[in-house]
């Protein structure tokens, strides 16, 4: 059992409200919005209007992914913006930083999550995990869609559930990158709750089957 967030980055950015009505339809369980600054990773998207703008047209949580540079300087806006879960990268701020800013978005009635990228081992979160509500663990380098999943991250996710069984039980763990019909069963098999899903998800000829095979 797992919750699917197909990312509007593979979505038609024209038609955003109607990708996520129909993402409603399909039965997905999240949005997962992939923010980039091109500092912290070689690649523009979008921000905080845009999260503003998709916030009245769905119910479904919003799944924010700050691919940023220090994002203690915008948590509190994105939130205002109404994004639900804030998702800031260990590799993006100091340590003390990264811990005022999980805290930061847990004092704004928000949920945090912590990603790591694909070098960032799976011990350098152990500081933190007690402030996490989730933790990403990047399949991919982070920055663009379409790239091949990396398996070699699945001992990084299995070691990171252990020790959040250990130290915080009920945090998440999500994956994001190269997540399709076949990479998803090694996901959810070493501890994956959460799958993040961009170009497999809108690619899909089937879209609630592919849905419900994540959900599975
Ligand atoms: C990559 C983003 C991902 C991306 C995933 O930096 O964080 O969320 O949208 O896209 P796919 O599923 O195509 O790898
Ligand atoms: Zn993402």
């Amino acid at each position: 059992m797992a919750l699917i967030a197909p990312s509007i980055l593979s979505a038609d950015f024209a038609n955003l409200e109607r990708d996520i009505h129909d993402m409603e339809k399909n039965g997905a369980d999240w949005v997962h919005v992939d923010v980039m600054d091109g500092l912290f990773v070689p690649n523009i998207s979008i921000g905080i209007p845009v999260v503003a703008a998709i916030r009245p047209v769905t119910d479904l949580p919003l799944d924010v992914h700050l691919m940023i540079h220090r994002p203690i300087r915008y948590v509190e806006q994105f939130a205002k913006a109404g994004a639900d879960w804030l998702c800031i990268h260990l590799e993006a701020d100091t340590p003390e930083n990264i811990r005022l800013t999980l805290e930061k978005i847990r004092a704004l009635g928000r949920k945090a999550a912590l990603a790591l990228k694909p070098g960032t081992p799976a011990e350098a979160a152990k500081p933190y995990l007690h402030l996490c509500d989730m933790v990403l663990v990047m399949t991919v380098e982070p920055g663009f869609g379409g790239q091949k999943f990396m398996a070699d991250m699945m001992p990084k996710l299995r070691a990171l559930r252990t020790m959040l069984d250990a130290e915080n039980p009920q945090c998440l763990l999500e994956v994001d990158g190269g997540v399709d019909a076949g990479t998803q069963v090694i996901c959810k098999e070493n501890g994956a709750a959460v799958l993040v899903a961009g170009s497999a998800y809108f690619k899909s000829q089937n879209k609630p089957g592919f849905v419900k095979l994540i959900q599975a």
